[in-house]
């Protein structure tokens, strides 16, 4: 089984309510309940976690680097300056990919740079939240490869 960790940070309990011209109208639940029926579909087990608190974000990676075979991570904000987020990317070694439902390159200049990319093995912006989708499959694909290998 795939074990696969969707964890949104800052601000993104308001989907839905938050500046909905730029992440959308769906909410942090519908999201989750989509990403969960998508993943079963591919044979994965997903759990989603949120957080506005870096080092409640810190902890649920912690405690998730022993099930996860993958982290979907959107680190809002903290993506653009937290290298705290970074290093326990770093530190748990599992493949993380970070997601964006905006376009990050294309808004305010702190927006385009991340410090938590460099720890990831990839990064997805400006699908909406195709973004994830996209991220789970790629997971998905990865666990499968390095079982054949
Ligand atoms: C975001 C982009 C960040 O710059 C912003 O602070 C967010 C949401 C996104 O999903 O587009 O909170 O991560």
């Amino acid at each position: 089984m795939t074990n696969i960790l969707v964890l949104h940070g800052p601000n993104l309990n308001l989907l839905g309510e938050r500046e909905p011209e730029v992440y959308g109208t769906m909410t942090l639940a519908q999201l989750n309940a989509k990403l969960s029926s998508y993943a079963r579909k591919k044979s994965a087990q997903l759990r989603a976690r949120q957080s506005n608190h870096e080092g409640e974000l810190i902890d649920i990676l912690h405690a998730h680097r022993k099930w996860a075979c993958g982290v979907v991570f959107n680190p809002g904000a903290y993506s653009h300056y937290s290298y705290a987020l970074r290093d326990a990317v770093a530190s748990i070694c599992v493949p993380t990919i970070e997601v964006h439902l905006s376009d990050i390159k294309k808004r305010e200049p702190f927006r385009r740079v991340s410090v938590i990319e460099p720890a990831c093995v990839g990064q997805l912006y400006g699908k909406g939240i195709d973004s994830y989708f996209k991220a789970i499959d790629l997971l998905v694909k990865k666990r499968r490869t390095a079982k054949r290998a």
